[in-house]
């Protein structure tokens, strides 16, 4: 069946509750065919506007109320990563916009930051609205929610992420550590685990009806967003490596090699249920994530088997 990419591209959040994540995501391999350029995502982003304030989380509340407690682990294990993820790309994109190469990559990475700002705000009020807290402000709630001890995501959120936004602090001129920061930003964090995690958890939504439920449209909203930004990253890179393969493509794939690691050691849960109890497997995960980046990689133009 063919996707309506055109009705998807423009759908409120009320008509996000009738889109399947995999049709949302088909952007991103229209985008692969057909590359948009930078200001073509600009303006997509102007047509794909959304507000936290428009959702209703009554029916979200209701349904926490009524879940077994392994619901509620599992689920309070993704929304860990997530909010404190949001949160974590919020606060390391400022140095990608100062050295971005060109005005439309600029102005691009410039909607982007509202976005993950706006992804952070979505979390925070599903945190107040749904599972409820007593942290008086962001800050308190950050701290209450950063997820416990898992070493592949404290490394690529706590140590690499930060380490690389520092460099382009520093000198924004430095080109080669822009490749490697959108390499590990919009190819490793947001192509490969965040869409990975966000595909799973709305299917089994929808697999039990849940709709019309504000955090799935609003989740929803957030794929569509990712889904720009991962088109934005590919088409980067493809064009770094066609000007110049032999100087590039040794820093993305090096890139790439260090964080593997890191993407299965993030998507492992503490507890096996937390997915087995929902009809998946923790290989099954791993695998969709690893062809999500395989795609993405020969979109690019790169290939990691050598
Ligand atoms: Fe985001
Ligand atoms: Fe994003």
């Amino acid at each position: 069946m063919a996707v309506d990419l055109e009705r998807i591209g423009r759908a409120s959040l009320k008509e996000l509750g009738d889109i399947r994540i995999d049709d949302v995501l088909s952007f991103i391999d229209r985008g692969i065919e057909n590359m948009p350029s930078y200001m073509d995502l600009y303006r997509r982003w102007e047509a794909q506007q959304w507000a936290v304030s428009d959702l209703d989380f009554s029916l979200d509340r209701q349904d926490w109320l009524e879940s077994s407690e392994l619901d509620r682990k599992a689920t309070l294990w993704s929304h860990r990563l997530f909010f404190n993820g949001e949160e974590r790309v919020t606060a390391t994109l400022a140095p990608f916009v100062w050295a971005a190469p060109t005005p439309e990559i600029e102005i691009f990475l410039s909607t982007q930051m509202v976005d993950e700002a706006r992804h952070t705000v979505f979390f925070e009020r599903w945190w107040r609205e749904v599972a409820g807290t007593d942290a008086r402000n962001m800050t308190d709630l950050l701290i209450e929610i950063r997820p416990e001890a898992n070493e592949g995501y404290n490394e690529l959120f706590y140590d690499r992420l930060p380490a690389t936004a520092q460099r382009l602090a520093s000198n924004p001129n430095d080109f080669d550590a822009f490749v490697e920061g959108v390499t590990l930003y919009h190819i490793v964090i947001e192509a490969t685990i965040a869409l990975t995690g966000q595909r799973f958890e709305l299917e089994a939504m929808r697999e039990q009806g849940l709709t019309d439920r504000g955090f799935y449209r609003g989740f929803t909203a957030v794929a569509r967003d990712e889904s720009r930004h991962v088109n934005f990253g590919i088409k980067f890179l493809q064009e770094a490596v066609r000007k110049d393969p032999q100087r590039y493509a040794p820093i993305i794939q090096r890139t790439l090699v260090e964080c593997l690691p890191l993407i299965s050691g993030t998507l492992d849960p503490p507890d096996p249920r937390y997915i087995t109890e929902y009809g998946h497997t923790q290989s099954e995960i791993v695998q969709y994530a690893f062809e999500s980046l395989n795609k993405r990689l020969q979109a690019i133009g790169i290939n990691l088997a050598a």
